[in-house]
């Protein structure tokens, strides 16, 4: 059997956190009895460097094709002030939307050994596991017009937030399913008492809601979700959101697992998934072996979990990162004061030295 997987490092640390990603991937497939090919494309700053685009068609085409889609990190201070088609972070956005990825899964857990390197008290943390249900194709990332124009002495920007009903269904329904398989709660944060796409977003979400008798539905604006995330994140289970919300919430919750650097992705919709850390490119660490590549490894997790349907192997690449955590190494970004640190490379060996030694 083989699995092919179209590979996107795309720019700064996004490079050595797949390969590291990879590497593990490929580890857990032999073991597991396959093969994975991959196909390699750039994308983002590196596309728009060699190809002036910031991603080609033929790229969203052989992602079409594949059984999953693994991608790095996009974006950098070098094409920052960029137009806006020639950005690198479009795409990102193209692939979510030609893919058809609406449902963005973000899983926040906190580690139990890395309860030292979070800026929040333990005790707030401890036993903290949370998933944010992102909506990842629609609201005010996509909706139409959107524009920047001139008007007499000024400027004016126009951005456009916009849900259907279906949109919105679809998104719940993950999140229910999701739920289901947890514990049972879910948090829908909105904006209700300001914007009419909240109105309709909690409206729809309460509907759907009657056809999961077993689901407990909160309703949460998303300000008091912001503070309450900080105040006691352990209320949460599922959290259900549109796209921007989703966006800023799973930055600030991952300070609930001590680093960006430890948080994994899936996106998903009707057919292939595409897996990426949360993070970004962090560019000044970038190509120094510096880099956390756990978020990347753990987003591989998920691939075969969602993509592959091989949940023993998810599990044990998720094992073998709990247990390198537990031994105590550490990358700089989860280091408390004063512990030894190991590099990119250092920490990806340690995960399938883990992976062998589990066998
Ligand atoms: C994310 C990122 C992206 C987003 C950017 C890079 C377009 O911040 O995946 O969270 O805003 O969705
Ligand atoms: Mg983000």
């Amino acid at each position: 059997m083989t699995k092919q997987v179209v590979v996107l490092h795309g720019d700064g640390i996004g490079v050595e956190v797949t390969e590291a990603a990879l590497a593990v991937s490929r580890a857990v497939a032999r073991e597991a009895g396959f093969t994975i090919k991959t196909e390699t494309f750039k994308v983002g700053g590196a596309s728009l460097d060699a190809h002036n685009v910031p991603i080609k068609d033929a790229v969203i085409h052989a992602c079409k094709n594949a059984d999953a889609v693994f991608l790095g990190a996009v974006g950098g201070p070098r094409w920052d002030n960029n137009e806006n088609d020639k950005r690198p972070e479009i795409a990102l956005l193209r692939l979510r939307e030609e893919l058809g990825l609406f449902t963005n899964l973000r899983p926040v857990q906190v580690f139990e050994p890395l309860l030292g390197a979070s800026t929040l008290r333990p005790e707030i943390i401890n036993g903290c596991n949370i998933l944010i249900v992102r909506e990842l194709t629609g609201g005010i990332y996509f909706g139409k017009p959107k524009f920047t124009e001139t008007t007499g002495s000024e400027e004016r920007a126009v951005d456009t937030m916009e849900y259907r009903t279906s949109e919105i269904e679809r998104i719940a329904k993950a999140a229910f399913e999701a739920a289901s398989a947890r514990s049972n709660k879910v948090t829908s944060v909105d904006k209700a008492n300001i914007l009419a796409t909240s109105q309709l977003w909690r409206k729809t979400v309460s509907r759907m809601a009657e056809e999961y008798p077993d689901i407990e539905l909160t309703h949460m604006l998303v300000d008091n979700c912001a503070m309450q995330l900080l105040r006691n994140p352990k209320q949460f289970d599922v959290i259900l959101t549109e796209n921007m919300f989703g966006d800023i919430l799973s930055d600030e919750a991952s300070m609930l697992t001590g680093s960006l650097g430890m948080l994994p992705s899936a996106s998903l919709g009707n057919g292939i998934g595409l897996y990426e850390p949360v993070h970004g490119t962090a560019p000044e660490i970038a190509g120094q072996n510096l880099a956390n590549p756990l978020a990347a490894i753990a987003s591989a997790a998920l691939m075969f979990r969602f993509s592959f349907k091989m949940e023993a192997a998810a599990q044990s690449i998720e094992n073998a990162i709990q247990k390198v955590l537990a031994n105590g190494l550490r990358c700089a970004d989860i280091a408390e004061d004063g512990r030894k640190t190991i590099g990119t490379k250092e920490m990806t060996q340690a995960i399938i030295d883990a992976l062998e030694s589990a066998k």
